[in-house]
């Protein structure tokens, strides 16, 4: 028998997404939507970003309907991948309250990636407990679907282990296997630079293209692009590692021999940079204009939006409500 295979992952909704996230996991969730044996849930993690964002509730709200056009652009299809609201789904934070039980203080705080969090938004001294214990919200959100496989970027693992180790941990004490152990997928092929060759795209550093920009802003920020700084003159021999224009040809031309063609003759000299950049925009619209194409608006179409939201939340709560009623069974919690 094959095993059942349930793909989950999930996105803070705190901004549009742009391609680093493109190629780091939604080209993942597109292309494991095409597996017939696979259950498939995409959660927009609204309550988990509020745990940061409480005092800047618009921002989440206006990125909810956002995120539901940015994944209908890029090809999630509502028909193949349930796509929901974690908030619509009250039962993920009844199992949250049954993890607390189960999870340490410690536990949950020896996390790089929160560590890194808490010195970022500067909680050191004011950790809110909301965010102390959003891992554990995550472990409910993948435990709650009896997720085996966990499509994210490298950040994510203290996440999934933590879920993994709850997950064992209940059926240990249950005695049977009540609950999946989650497995990463990793998807990020190494980070997507911003356009200002700085390590990582991303929104606060206001350096990165998003699926939603239009052309012009596709063109205007390719133009800005860092290159290599030395590279003056069209016939100076150029560099291609840490080239911005050629990481995105890297990670977005279905063309490898082309790249490759470019890159010996940008490293002879003689390629000028407005020449790479102009393929780059190329490669950039044939990627962006189907999404265009495919877009809803996430304002004029906002109920177009929210319906598909409120069609795959009333899926998912079946699904964790059930588990919800294992969970509880397996240890003996009283239900009245
Ligand atoms: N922590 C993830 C992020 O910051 C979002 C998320 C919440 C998630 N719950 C999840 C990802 C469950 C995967 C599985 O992007």
């Amino acid at each position: 028998m094959t095993r059942q295979i349930t793909m989950l992952t999930g996105d803070r909704p705190t901004g549009p997404l742009h391609l680093g996230h493109y190629a780091g996991s939604l080209v993942e969730r597109v292309r494991m939507q095409e597996q017939d044996s696979s259950r498939r849930f995409v959660m927009i993690a609204d309550a988990q970003a509020y745990t940061d964002n409480i005092g800047d509730t618009s921002k989440v709200t206006t990125a909810i309907p956002q995120l539901v056009s940015d994944y209908i652009a890029c090809g999630i299809d509502p028909r193949k991948s349930t796509v929901f609201l974690q908030s619509a789904v009250p039962e993920l934070f009844e199992l949250m309250q049954i993890f607390m039980n189960i999870t340490t203080v410690a536990r949950t705080l020896r996390n790089p990636t929160v560590s890194e969090e808490i010195r970022q938004r500067g909680f050191e001294k004011s950790l809110p407990v909301g965010f102390a214990c959003y891992p554990i919200g995550q472990a409910a959100d993948i435990l709650g679907f009896r997720a085996t496989h966990v499509p994210v970027g490298a950040d994510q693992l203290p996440m999934i282990e933590i879920a993994s180790e709850t997950a064992a941990r209940i059926n240990r004490m249950a005695g049977q296997d009540v609950l999946a152990i989650p497995e990463v997928v990793l998807t990020s092929t190494g980070r997507l630079p911003g356009i200002d060759g700085k390590a990582k795209a991303s929104k606060s550093l206001n350096n990165a293209i998003y699926l939603s920009d239009s052309p012009d802003e596709v063109r205007r920020k390719v133009m800005m692009m860092f290159t290599d700084p030395d590279h003056l003159r069209v016939s100076d021999p150029g560099k291609v590692e840490g080239n911005t224009v050629f990481a995105y040809l890297d990670a977005f031309d279905p063309d490898r021999d082309k790249v490759e063609d470019l890159k010996t003759r940008y490293r002879k000299g003689g390629l000028g940079d407005v020449t790479i950049k102009k393929e780059l925009v190329g490669v950039l619209e044939n990627l962006l204009q189907p999404m265009r194409d495919r877009r809803i608006d996430p304002v004029t179409n906002r109920d177009d939006c929210l319906d598909i939201l409120r069609y795959g939340s009333a899926a998912a709560r079946e699904v964790v409500a059930g588990v919800l009623a294992d969970v509880r069974r397996s240890l003996g919690i009283f239900v009245l």
